[in-house]
């Protein structure tokens, strides 16, 4: 159909996808075989089952389980190739992908082997992607800062960090220092905030952290002045609609706030989040958006083009694609 077509041939640069979310059920299985890890599923089929969310802590389980096949460095290619396909089959010319070491190393596996598996797979890609190393907010600031120290070998490997995982009862504001030395290091910097929680935590993200954009942040709109001051600044939000239905952050997608997020003049970006886990990648969720909502092309473009103005890269390479 013609929406399918006028998608799929936007240039458009996808930044918000946890690699580990892109992990399917399939290679779930065949990474679980090749590694002899016993899984809790018996099939792909009844695995595939269990992704009934009823909130964000009911998909992390989940999500945090499914990473448990990953033990060598061709596990860590291989899953990051098999996005990375599915991206540039999207028509994603660029990409900034997010990975959660602590998630790997809290189970023996080596940072070393984490980073070459990823960043290896980046360079054999003809998409353009780079890395943002993730902390999980619902262990300690010490550990973010022990993952940072562990990194160091490794930092030339990734363009930022970010902040993911449990939100709720987890504010920006427990991991200062190490954001304050992430900022030292040149680093750029994300959080996920306003996803479940409050708007406090998107001020928060961005007046303690120091964030340059908000990884979800559609809560943004219960407070107005925060609303203004978003727009003003040019703060991206990464908005993952098919995330926020499966997570059920809004209950159906015609309910979702992605009309009035554009309408307010703010800087929104369409992304998948979880492909793997929320029925889509980057092309499925613009469609499903767009066929719920009274979404014009002009939104298309708009969202294609806030995409790239919103991306780390370069301004002379951001300028090729504007
Ligand atoms: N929110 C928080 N943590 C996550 C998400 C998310 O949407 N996806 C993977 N880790
Ligand atoms: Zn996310």
């Amino acid at each position: 159909n013609q929406l399918r077509t006028v998608v799929q041939a936007m240039p458009k640069a996808e930044l918000h996808i946890h690699i580990e979310g892109s992990l399917e059920p399939e290679l779930i299985f065949a990474l679980a075989a090749r590694n002899g890890v016993a899984l809790p599923y018996a099939s792909v089929e009844a695995l595939r089952a269990a992704y009934a969310f009823t909130d964000l802590q009911s998909f992390l389980d989940i999500y945090y389980a499914g990473a448990s096949v990953l033990l060598q460095e061709q596990d860590f290619y291989d899953m990051t190739a098999a996005y990375l396909k599915k991206a540039e089959a999207d028509n994603v010319r660029h990409t900034e992908i997010f990975f959660d070491p602590q998630t790997h190393t809290a189970r023996g596996v080596a940072m070393e082997t984490v980073f070459n598996g990823i960043h290896r797979a980046c360079q054999d890609s003809p998409v353009s992607a780079t890395l943002i190393m993730c902390f999980l907010r619902h262990l300690s600031e010490e550990d973010a800062l022990s993952t940072l120290e562990a990194a160091t070998p490794y930092l030339d490997k990734i363009i930022g960090v970010g902040l993911d995982s449990s939100e709720v009862g987890h504010p920006p504001e427990k991991f200062a220092r190490v954001f304050a030395r992430c900022r030292e290091l040149g680093l750029h910097l994300v959080a996920h905030a306003g996803e479940e929680g409050p708007p406090a935590y998107i001020e928060s993200a961005l007046d303690v952290l120091h964030v340059e954009r908000i990884d979800h942040g559609v809560r943004v709109l219960e407070d107005a002045a925060l609303t203004a001051r978003v727009a003003r600044e040019r703060i991206a939000l990464t908005v993952c609609p098919l995330s926020n239905t499966k997570l059920r952050v809004f209950d159906q997608m015609k309910d979702h706030n992605l009309v009035q997020l554009l309408d307010a003049g703010l800087v929104a970006t369409v992304n998948s989040d979880d492909p793997a886990y929320f029925g889509g990648y980057m092309n499925d969720n613009f469609i499903a958006t767009f066929e719920a909502l009274p979404l014009t092309l002009a939104h298309a473009r708009t969202l294609a083009r806030n995409s790239f103005e919103a991306s780390f890269l370069p301004a002379e390479q951001k300028q090729r694609f504007l």
